[in-house]
């Protein structure tokens, strides 16, 4: 298939393009480089040996996405480009509704007008708010207790996307909800590149380990956890960029969501400890207050998405700690190097 990346420059969207370069598709990018490097694309087109057409176009440009279709032949679409930072998302909530959903809605206006069925959207975890239980599955409530913009926004697209798939039968929709990427592509060519001082825990955690950030601030160690240190589903971008490919080609009509976990919570010291393992040395920290809108635990059961899809997340965090330290030591200050 010929597949239209949107936000392909980026972080999940690049690891998935050499996963789905390799399985004998091949790829369009359209991203607005707002979050992102062109170097990222080089760099793919090194790992894969082929040329990746790229758009530099914002995504809510009609008349320029609309070009991409006129000029390409598209049978597919993966929907990254959004902005992702939760706490930016609380102070320009404006921004991050008109960025996210207008994107969204200006590609399916252009996706109706070519015809075009096939569509896996970028959602989160973070649809699940405050977790009604544990592990989360599909099935679990969503939209109760979302604390900031940037969350609503997913739930929002996401209900944006089920009216649309009732409005017209033909669509084949499927909803990925990621849990927490992270590691590198074994390269060390490509990897999470931050803008400015990370806001996720394993950029932080990298950054101290390369000498440019002190140390990690744990936020808290009361949380009801085994070592009250808060407990995320970490999930290798490599195992989240197949869950895509194995998402692509078991795409069928109707509305699909799955989670993409691996259904094994790690704490934040339990990172901490493996990422030391992995870079040889401590990683200092302290722990200060808890940030405010964290929840105590949040991980998946990707039991649907291993029955439907054939795909399960094999990658350890072992590895995940070991492929980031791999990327940051290579390339300290990312793409800018
Ligand atoms: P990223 O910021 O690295 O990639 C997103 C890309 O979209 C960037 O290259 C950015 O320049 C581009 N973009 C943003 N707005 C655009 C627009 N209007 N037009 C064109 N391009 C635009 O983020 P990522 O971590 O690769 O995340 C990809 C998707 O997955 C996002 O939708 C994100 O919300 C979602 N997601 C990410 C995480 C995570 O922790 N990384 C977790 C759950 C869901
Ligand atoms: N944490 C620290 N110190 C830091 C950063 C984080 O202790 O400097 C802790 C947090 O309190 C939390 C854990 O590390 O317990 C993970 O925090 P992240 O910020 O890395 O990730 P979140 O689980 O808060 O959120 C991420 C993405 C969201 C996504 C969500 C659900 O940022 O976009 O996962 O998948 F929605």
């Amino acid at each position: 298939m010929n597949i239209l990346i949107t936000g392909g420059a980026g972080y999940i969207g690049s690891h998935t393009i050499i996963e789905l370069i390799k399985n004998n598709n091949s790829v369009v990018v359209v991203d607005n480089l707002s979050n992102s490097s062109p170097e990222s694309l080089k760099r793919i087109e090194k790992i894969t040996n082929s040329k990746i057409p790229f758009y530099e176009i914002d995504m809510r440009n009609k008349d320029g996405l609309n070009r991409v279709f006129a000029e390409n032949k598209i049978d597919a679409v993966i929907h990254f480009a959004g902005l992702k930072s939760v706490g930016q998302s609380v102070l320009k909530p404006i921004e991050y509704y008109d960025n996210n959903i207008g994107s969204t809605l200006v590609l399916i206006e252009i996706m109706q007008k070519y015809d075009i069925k096939k569509l896996v959207f970028s959602s989160s975890a973070t649809v699940y708010g405050t977790p009604s239980e544990l592990p989360l599955s599909e099935k679990s409530q969503t939209g109760v207790g979302i604390t900031n913009p940037y969350g609503q926004t997913k739930f929002m697209i996401e209900q944006i996307l089920k009216d649309l798939s009732l409005s017209d039968d033909s669509l084949e929709i499927t909803l990925l909800r990621y849990f927490n990427p992270v590691g590198a592509h074994d390269s060390g060519l490509i990897g999470e590149d931050p803008n400015g001082i990370p806001n996720n825990l394993l950029p932080y955690i990298s950054q101290v380990a390369v000498g440019k950030l002190e140390k990690v601030s744990v936020y808290g160690n009361d949380y009801d956890t085994p070592d009250g240190t808060g407990v995320r589903d970490y999930i290798h971008v490599v195992d989240l960029a197949k869950g895509h490919v194995a998402a692509m080609n078991n795409i069928k009509p109707g509305v699909n969501v799955y989670n993409l976990g691996t259904g094994k919570g790690t704490s934040v010291l339990e990172l901490i400890d493996a990422f030391s393992k992995a870079c040889g040395k401590k990683i200092p920290y302290q722990i200060v207050n808890r940030r405010p809108g964290d929840i105590d635990s949040c991980y998946a059961t990707a039991e649907k998405a291993a029955h439907e899809l054939d795909w399960e997340a094999k990658k350890t965090i072992d590895e995940a700690c070991i492929d980031s330290w791999r990327w940051q030591s290579d390339n300290p200050n990312g793409y800018a190097n």
